[in-house]
């Protein structure tokens, strides 16, 4: 057993400033450079062993989770902003938490869920209409985020926020999400993130959102009970006291479901209609799937598992472009994993964007092909070689209420409307931030058709 070969500080240090800008840029530099396994100080210190390696990653998101928790960048500096819930949390308070939420993300529940669903994507929609007969154009970012916020908002709360309200709190949450990742990335900038009041006024607008959701909790215990995710977390009894959860406890994990549910969706939207501008004759494609499958009806939870093309295509965005592009965890014991040690308190990057690029997993890992994501074509692959959603017991726990409204949402955009690019839309590039977005704001035009 040996260690992964480091990166040399000659090679990290004149780089660090850009490496804040553009991680994905260097990190798969140095995995080409020196493999799939490596040692890197990130910032000139943390050393920390990146992997685009698929045993090494099964090992430790699934063999041997045990051993392995997140990092305090995730329980402590994002905890900050959004409470200690299931994405936050280690240990045994996360499993506590994980078994009590799990049934409420349940295939078959989501099912009650996609009326609720489709009502939103109708109002969004009008609205979409009048930016349509506008003329002008709109931002795509702005309106993938719009959409899948506000079906995150209803699922939670059915008779939740007006859209004035929805609005707002959507901005408290995107303007703390955008903030949260300076003082993870640029420690340095702590102290002064502190001193000129950044710190005090997005710990701030979290407190306020905080209010307002404990709110609605409270507006929903004095009237009736609805069928969402709210009233799952409200009716759910820990196994063992047969309590319910604490109003903070619920609190914390409402911010982490807005927290975790929409952006990533959003930018996983965002980058396929995009690739299908790129791709137009896979977009065309799709249309006529579309077509073949409502000649049975609107597309709805059962039907859209026949949209099998629309889902590898999907897939196949979330592989080139994988929302969460990286993630992490800390060995609590000396392990031993794909020929490395891994000594106790080593720090392991998970590398998605990196593993999703691997040639050893992927034949020109730079073409968009869905044909990839056939499941014939899963079959042959290394079953750890592609993780959107993450793995092991820690896998995403809204996987497949992501998959079921971003169909819906694409079934719906791709039918009733042409979204025209800018002419230079095509050299688009990534900006890595906690979740891998577009590195500027591109502006659509939309068509009825
Ligand atoms: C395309 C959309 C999405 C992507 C790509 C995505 C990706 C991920 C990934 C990679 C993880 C695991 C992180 C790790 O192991 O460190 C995760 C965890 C999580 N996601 Fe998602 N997610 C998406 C949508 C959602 C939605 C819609 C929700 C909620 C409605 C959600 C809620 C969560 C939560 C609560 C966790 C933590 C689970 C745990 O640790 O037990 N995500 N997600």
């Amino acid at each position: 057993m040996t260690s992964p070969p480091q990166v040399p500080l000659r090679r990290v240090l004149p780089n660090i400033p850009f490496v804040a800008r553009n991680p994905i840029k260097y990190f798969s530099r140095y995995v080409k450079d020196y493999g799939a396994d490596f040692l890197l100080a990130i910032g000139g210190s943390r050393l920390t062993h990146f992997t685009v390696n698929a045993d090494v990653i099964q090992h430790v998101l699934q063999r041997n989770h045990k051993n392995y928790h997140k990092s305090v960048i995730q329980t402590r500096d994002l905890a900050r902003y959004l409470g200690h819930g299931l994405l936050t949390n280690n240990g045994e308070p996360w499993l506590t938490q994980r078994r009590l939420i799990q049934p409420g993300f349940h295939r078959k529940r989501l099912a009650s869920l996609v009326t609720e669903m489709q009502a939103v994507i109708n109002r969004c929609c009008t609205g979409l209409d009048q930016v349509a007969t506008s003329g002008e154009a709109t931002s795509l970012h702005g309106l993938t985020t719009d959409l899948v916020f506000r079906v995150i908002a209803r699922a939670i709360f059915t008779d939740g926020f007006n859209d004035e309200e929805t609005k707002e709190l959507n901005e408290a949450i995107d303007a703390v999400q955008g903030y949260v990742i300076y003082p993870v990335r640029m420690p340095f900038l702590r102290g002064p993130l502190r001193w000129i009041g950044q710190e005090r006024k997005h710990l701030q607008i979290t407190t306020e959102v905080r209010a307002r959701i404990q709110l609605r909790i409270e507006d929903r215990r004095a009237g009736e009970p609805k069928d969402d995710l709210l009233q799952m977390l409200l009716d759910s009894r820990y196994e063992d006291s047969g309590e319910p959860m604490e109003d903070q406890q619920l609190v914390d994990e409402i911010m982490i479901l807005f927290a975790a549910g929409h952006e990533t969706s959003a930018n996983a939207l965002a980058w396929t209609l995009w690739l299908l501008d790129q791709h137009p004759e896979v977009r065309e494609k799709i249309r006529a799937e579309i077509a073949v499958v409502e000649t049975e009806g609107p597309v709805g939870f059962k039907s859209a598992r026949k949209l099998t093309y629309l889902t590898q295509v999907i897939e196949e965005s979330m592989r080139m472009y994988p929302p969460a592009w990286i993630t992490d965890r800390v060995a609590l014991t000396d392990d031993q994993a794909g020929g490395y040690n891994i000594s106790s308190g080593t720090s392991i990057a998970v590398f998605i964007h990196g593993l999703h690029h691997n040639p050893e997993y992927w034949d020109s890992p730079e073409s968009f092909r869905p044909e990839r994501m056939s499941a014939a074509a899963k079959k042959t692959r290394h079953p750890m070689c592609y993780l959107p959603f993450g793995a092991g017991p820690r896998l995403c726990i809204g996987n497949h209420f992501a998959m079921l409204e971003m169909q819906l949402i694409l079934v719906r955009l791709l039918r009733d409307y042409d979204f025209v690019f800018p002419e230079d839309a095509g050299t688009v590039g990534k900006k890595a931030l906690i979740t891998l977005q577009m590195d500027r704001e591109v502006k659509v035009n939309l068509r009825k058709r």
